[in-house]
């Protein structure tokens, strides 16, 4: 059976038993500060286990793209080492929201298994919850006794806290599981050792496919649990593993999930992987294979996050890609001796298999490459110039021990991986002071944990069970009450509250528009909001303190200035939008967005830099859209296949529900969830303020409209003025200043002679004071000269004869500066060197510089030093 067919079986099941199926959320998060990527398939319906939102349907299942590196579930270390743990993997899921309990879930479960899918029953264990008294849950005896009558007892196993109880994070929604491990060893070893006593044992062939999850609890900040409104079914199982036991094989990478991109791997490097059936391998071969499942699986995991819209980054979940994208680099680079970007060519095998289910991997299969190329290129540089820096530390360390700071920095700073250093350490026969490292290491976790901790209350909720309504598109006051109120505590931002309402006007923060800000006005008193985000559905209005009075009634008012400055910036995008896929070509994908009242900022897919003219033609069309007084058509509620037909734009990484909403101006189309202007001519102008390059392949353009476009004219007009009033007010003021250019021309050309003429009145003077110093022709002289004068006057003494050290300082304009010139006799039969020695005389002026071994130059800060300097300069010779 084909993995494509393990999935599809999967999906077919459960739409027999009245289920929905629903694509894959994207695997990056937008609207959770609690997690950074997807880490289960239950995270995209979070808001439906706590009561925020409701479902479209109460039974669904799926297949999910999760990424475990972070946070609470994270299992980044081990990938490579076994052969069943992934950065990217698929989790399987049904769902039942308030729906059918323990029962159907187990028993489909079950049937699925062992009927569709076949899995012997003498393969397969099950797990139940032991109970857990200080949490006040007990045994769970449902499952208990409906798995009794599917499978012998004694296949049934206990698991306590940490394995049968699941929690997506600290905080949320949980509840006792039950787990089904298969067991994949061959007849032999089973009759050696019970599977039963290998179960959550880290077996490589008994392990865990399913976990279904009985959502009772909410895990509150206090650490306690609440029984949550309803009860619920969350499933995970992990497709990878699956098509393990489905397959026959005793490793996920046997499996046709993998082995594509390992032969992809194997042609490129030249080397072989060997599968898991394969026994007593040599130490070498078992780092090759390491390497390359690092490789295979990492590629995964930063290709699906880039293509929906993670580029790597320094920062946040970004950070977190190119951490992945490094570990597989270095493994390449270490182990697979591979020096050049390559990792980047698995996307294609890649686009292939998965594209047909994931269709967003084939359509941005060329931006994906390039991206991922161009972090293997600048990392490779990175490890050449940390190779560079290794070398240095080596020479300079006089014991046999390499602190463990010195090897910090250079992780921290050119992110150097420690294992490289010790293995490079270890060939060069040093040892690495790894205490060292790890308490430097420590104290740095230490430092980022401080500034980025938040703690967060749990709700308390004044009005419950109310939904809240967004009505900002209609209006921007409404009548509202408070629902819910949470207090946060970060080092960042301080103590903030955390406001829902029953309804409200505020636009959350959302496809790239800021959240808005305003007021909360009571008979007695005004809160301000100072900002407005989504979490799960929740509009949460942050403001700094909270009324007296939380019960009273309020008028929510939204700063309408602020907004409409957004808003504009916000429909520019659109036209912008429109205007670079219209002239540069229908390749440009947006990448990321942010609009705010100052300005707006567009990145999106292209190759190359945008020449002067495309900048021009990108203004002229959104101007000229403008200028046509475009109304907003705005259709809320239609039906995303509708919206998709109709030409508007939807973005890969968004997470759009069945209804939609469109906005319309002209000929643009777009799904979009912001604050639009009622008319294009609101926007006034549009006015692109640069344009750069932010990754491979990925520009971005930062453009102003409106008010911000009136201040931009006005200061350069005041600028314009300033020059007019410094150049003495003249009719025409490009004719004055072409005049003064040409007048400066003359002027240069006038000093150029007369330093010729000082040069020659000097070269006279100084012939005398040349000194012979061990038969070396030696002066050393502070000249009031410019540094050409410096330079010519050089030359014009070193003509004179064949064993010059001249040294000649000048401080034209206040600059020290000491020009060196040695007779090239010199530089060749005493190893004299101009560089060296204006590099050494530099230190004096606080300066340095270089050049060729007869001539060279030093700039430098600090003129007091030039006697010194030139004082120094015999030694040379001495
Ligand atoms: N949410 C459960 C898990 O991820 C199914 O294991």
């Amino acid at each position: 059976m084909t993995s494509q067919d393990v999935r599809k079986q999967f999906l077919d099941f459960f739409a027999s038993k009245g289920h929905l199926i629903v694509p894959s959320a994207p695997i990056v998060l937008k609207d959770d500060p609690t997690l950074m990527f997807n880490n289960s398939g239950m995270a995209q319906f979070k808001e439906y286990f706590l009561g925020n939102a409701t479902p479209k349907s109460n039974r669904i299942a799926d297949t999910q793209k999760c990424l475990r590196v972070s946070g609470k579930h994270n299992d980044l270390e081990d990938v490579g080492f076994d052969t069943y743990h992934h950065t990217m993997f698929e989790m399987l899921g049904n769902w039942s929201f308030g729906d059918y309990f323990k029962k159907e879930a187990i028993n489909w479960a079950w049937e699925l298994l062992t009927e569709v899918y076949k899995i012997p029953k003498e393969n397969l264990y099950v797990s139940v919850f032991e109970g857990n008294p200080e949490e006040n849950v007990p045994f769970d005896q449902e499952a208990w006794d409906i798995w009794k009558g599917l499978i012998d007892e004694d296949r049934i196993i206990l698991g306590n806290k940490k394995d049968n109880f699941w929690e997506m994070g600290d905080q949320g929604p949980c509840g006792p599981c039950s787990e089904i491990h298969v067991d994949l060893r061959s007849e032999e070893e089973k009759a050696l050792v019970s599977g039963k006593s290998l179960v959550n044992n880290d077996h490589p062939q008994v392990v865990e496919i399913w976990n279904n999850v009985f959502m009772e609890f909410n895990r509150k900040a206090d650490g306690s649990l609440e029984k949550l409104p309803a009860q619920h079914v969350d499933t995970g199982m992990g497709f990878e593993r699956l098509c393990m036991a489905l397959q026959g094989k005793t490793s996920n990478y046997d499996t046709d999930v993998f082995t594509p991109l390992i032969e992809k791997v194997e042609q490129i490097t030249g080397l072989k992987y060997t599968s898991n059936e394969v026994l007593n391998i040599s130490e070498e071969q078992n780092k090759t294979n390491i390497a390359i499942r690092v490789v295979v699986d990492h590629v995964r995991a930063v290709a699906f996050a880039i293509a929906d819209g993670q580029l790597p980054s320094n920062t946040g979940a970004g950070y977190v890609i190119r951490r992945i994208l490094r570990r597989a680099i270095r493994y390449g680079f270490t182990f697979l001796n591979i020096k050049e970007p390559f990792i980047n060519q698995l996307v294609a095998v890649l686009a292939n298999q998965m594209g047909e289910f994931f269709p967003e991997i084939k359509s941005q299969q060329q931006l994906v490459t390039n991206v991922i190329r161009e972090e293997e290129a600048s990392f490779l540089r990175t490890l050449d110039q940390g190779l560079q820096l290794l070398e240095n530390v080596v020479t300079e360390t006089k014991t046999a021990t390499v602190s463990g700071t010195k090897a910090f920095e250079l992780y921290d700073t050119f992110g150097f991986p420690i294992d490289l250093t010790a293995l490079i350490l270890r060939e060069k026969g040093f040892e690495l002071d790894e205490a060292g490292f790890n308490t430097a290491m420590q104290a740095q976790k230490a430092r980022s944990r401080a500034a980025s901790e938040v703690s967060t209350e749990d709700w308390s909720v004044l009005i419950p069970g109310n939904v809240e309504t967004f009505v900002g598109y209609d209006q921007s006051e409404s009548d509202v009450k408070i629902t819910r109120i949470r207090k946060i505590d970060s080092k960042k931002d301080g103590i903030l509250y955390q406001i829902v309402l029953n309804n409200t006007p505020f636009y959350p923060e959302g496809g790239g528009q800021v959240g808005d800000k305003g007021t909360l006005v009571s008979a007695n008193e005004t809160i301000e909001i100072i900002d407005t985000k989504k979490e799960n559905n929740l509009i949460l209005h942050f403001a700094k303190k909270l009324p007296e009075n939380v019960n009273a009634s309020f008028t929510a008012k939204v700063n309408q200035d602020l907004r409409n400055l957004s808003s504009r910036n916000h429909s520019a995008t659109h036209l912008m939008h429109q205007a670079l896929r219209s002239i540069l070509g229908t390749h440009v994908e947006q990448k990321g967005s942010l609009v705010n009242p100052t300005y707006l900022r567009f990145d999106f897919s292209h190759f190359a830099k945008m020449t002067e003219t495309e900048l021009q033609q990108v203004e002229d069309f959104v101007n000229a859209r403008i200028q046509e007084q475009l109304p907003l058509i705005e259709r809320r509620n239609i039906p995303f296949a509708q919206a998709v037909q109709e030409g508007a734009m939807a973005l890969f990484g968004e997470k759009y529900g069945d209804e939609v909403r469109a906005i319309k101006f002209g000929e643009s189309m777009e799904l979009c969830g912001g604050i639009h202007v009622k008319n294009t001519a609101e926007i006034w102008h549009f006015k692109i303020v640069s344009e750069g390059a932010v990754a491979a392949g990925i520009r971005r353009v930062e453009a102003i409209t409106s008010d911000a476009v009136k201040a931009h004219f006005a200061s350069y007009e005041n600028t314009l003025n300033e020059v007019k009033i410094a150049l003495k007010n003249p009719q025409d003021i490009l004719k004055a200043v072409h005049s003064m250019q040409e007048e400066n021309t003359k002027l240069a050309k006038q000093i150029e002679a007369l330093v010729k003429d000082k040069v020659k009145n000097l070269k006279a003077g100084l012939t005398a004071e040349i000194q012979e110093i061990n038969g070396i022709q030696f002066l050393a002289k502070q000249v009031d000269l410019n540094p050409e004068g410096a330079k010519d006057l050089a030359y014009e003494l070193g003509n004179l004869g064949n064993n010059l050290f001249l040294v000649l300082a000048t401080a034209d304009e206040e600059k020290p500066m000491l020009t060196c010139y040695i007779s090239k006799e010199l530089v060749a039969d005493k190893n004299l060197n101009a560089g060296q020695v204006v590099r050494e005389l530099g230190k004096f002026i606080q300066g340095g510089g270089g050049g060729q071994p007869f001539f060279a130059t030093a700039g430098g800060k600090n003129i007091a030093g030039i006697q010194n300097a030139l004082e120094k300069a015999v030694e040379f010779v001495k």
